[in-house]
């Protein structure tokens, strides 16, 4: 049986993943496929770099594009991430007639579109499962599984870096700064962190998700963004006295009727019910909610991140394109789940018009009145208070007023928010964050 031969370039923590997972479960993988799957080329920059999987019987090759253009090869691994090179190498591959498999969600975010049209040229395929919630197979399960659903929403926690770090800083009570060198450690982090921790990691695959499940364009600027680096201990502390956990959401959600209707693309850091299911989802863990038009609510859970997880997601697309070689790509399934003539942007509702709770800290002077002045404003703008918390002054400091408030427009909140900062007895360092209930 002729081997599928397969090269990888970057051999960080998920190229090292999927050379262990092919070597170590080569015989299930060959049942599977039909025939092996096996690593014949990896790239290197540096050729003496330890690396914690056995590179033997593979060739070491220190030019990355000479692998994208290799005739020996039958399928090319991008696991290097960023754009460039990634782009061009993908490209290459492309250009000749070799189908790739890529983890790489800030190109496919950002490029995806113009690189599938020249995957579906050349008769290719770009697989990308490992793109979006590390291990968990969740482009493939809407993509094909809710095939005949209208999906109407989708809300999940898609990055293990940031769950990890709320979740370090909620039970161990670790600073930001020292969970977050923690999941650099652990491999969980992007090579900069800041796509991480600034909510732009989750908005690229929020950006995937979204073109999969409604069939629009990926567009990344579509997706309002908001990351966790102002989410405090002391937040924290209070949402879970009012029941709530913190967790960096992403969002895309059906919104609106007839020449209203649009899509709702935002991540941010959210309260929710700590009893819901979500709330539980710790560590480097993700979940992704899906809910179809007939199948109701589908809960999916599992690891987003590290390198054996994530080899677990790129094996399973290379496992589908071993099978696939050689077949009539057009009756392929279709990338981005729709058929590409049948893709149609969707208009994206401004963060103005996005509904939700809000919960909001405010530091106070201890002086008569204050909770009455706010309540006040909130109800002349036809916003009711759901919970309301009053910590007394500690020492020197300020006293501090959180509550929760009922569903309100964003703009209508902001309107409100604003005349409260006018306050004189309000002072600077007030918090916001959204609340959503999923109920
Ligand atoms: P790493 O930083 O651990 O590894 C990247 C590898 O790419 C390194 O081995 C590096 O080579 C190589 N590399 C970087 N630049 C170049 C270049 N210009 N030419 C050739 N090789 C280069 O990244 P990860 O393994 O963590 O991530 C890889 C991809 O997978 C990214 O797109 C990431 O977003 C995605 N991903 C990562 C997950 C994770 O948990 N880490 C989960 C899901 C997706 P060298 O070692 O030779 O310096
Ligand atoms: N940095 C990403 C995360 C890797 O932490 O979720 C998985 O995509």
């Amino acid at each position: 049986m002729t081997a599928v031969r397969v090269a990888v370039i970057g051999l960080g923590t998920v190229g090292q993943g999927v050379v262990r997972l092919l070597k170590n479960n080569a015989a299930e993988i060959a049942r599977r496929v039909g025939r092996p799957l096996v690593v014949t080329q990896v790239s290197s920059r540096d050729p003496h770099k330890a690396r914690d999987c056995d590179l033997s019987g593979i060739t070491v090759v220190g030019d990355a594009l000479q692998i994208a253009r290799e005739a020996d090869v039958d399928v090319v691994v991008e696991l290097i991430g960023g754009i460039s090179p990634a782009r061009e190498l993908i490209e290459a591959a492309l250009a000749r007639g070799k189908p790739v498999v890529t983890a790489n969600k800030a190109l496919l975010a950002e490029h995806g579109n113009r690189l599938f049209a020249q995957a579906r040229k050349a008769g290719v395929s770009i697989g990308f499962e490992a793109a979006v919630a590390g291990g968990i197979p969740v482009i493939k399960a809407i993509r094909e599984g809710l095939a005949g659903n209208r999906i109407e929403r989708l809300a999940g926690i898609i990055n293990g870096t940031c769950n990890y770090i709320v979740t370090q800083m909620q039970e161990k009570g670790q600073s930001f700064a020292d969970a977050l060198r923690d999941a650099q450690k652990l491999g969980y982090a992007e090579a900069d962190p800041t796509f991480d921790i600034e909510g732009l990691d989750a908005a690229h695959k929020l950006t995937i998700l979204a073109s999969i499940a409604f069939g629009m364009p990926l567009d990344a600027k579509s997706v309002a963004v908001e990351g966790i680096t102002k989410v405090t201990p002391q937040d924290i502390q209070i949402a879970q006295v009012f029941g709530y956990r913190i967790k960096l959401l992403g969002i895309a959600k059906r919104s609106g009727q007839g020449a209203d209707a649009g899509v709702e693309l935002r991540v941010h850091p959210t309260l929710i019910p700590e009893t819901t299911l979500l709330a539980k989802v710790d560590g480097v863990l993700n979940s992704v909610l899906i809910r179809g038009n007939a199948v109701g609510e589908v809960g999916l859970y599992g690891r987003g991140a590290g390198g054996d997880a994530t080899a677990s997601a790129v094996v399973a697309d290379l496992i589908d394109v071993a099978r696939g070689l050689g077949a009539d790509p057009r009756h392929a399934v279709p990338p981005l789940a729709f058929q590409p003539d049948a893709v149609q942007a969707l208009p994206v509702l401004p963060m103005a018009a996005v509904a939700s709770a809000f919960y909001l800290r405010l530091k106070v002077a201890d002086e008569a009145g204050v909770l009455s002045k706010l309540t006040t404003i909130l109800a002349a703008h036809d916003i009711s208070v759901e919970a309301i918390l009053q910590r007394e002054p500690q020492g020197h400091e300020d006293a501090h007023v959180a509550l929760i408030t009922s569903v309100i427009e964003q703009g209508r909140f902001d309107h409100a928010l604003a005349e409260i900062l006018r306050l004189p007895f309000v002072r600077e360092g007030a918090a916001m964050l959204r609340v959503e209930k999923f109920d």
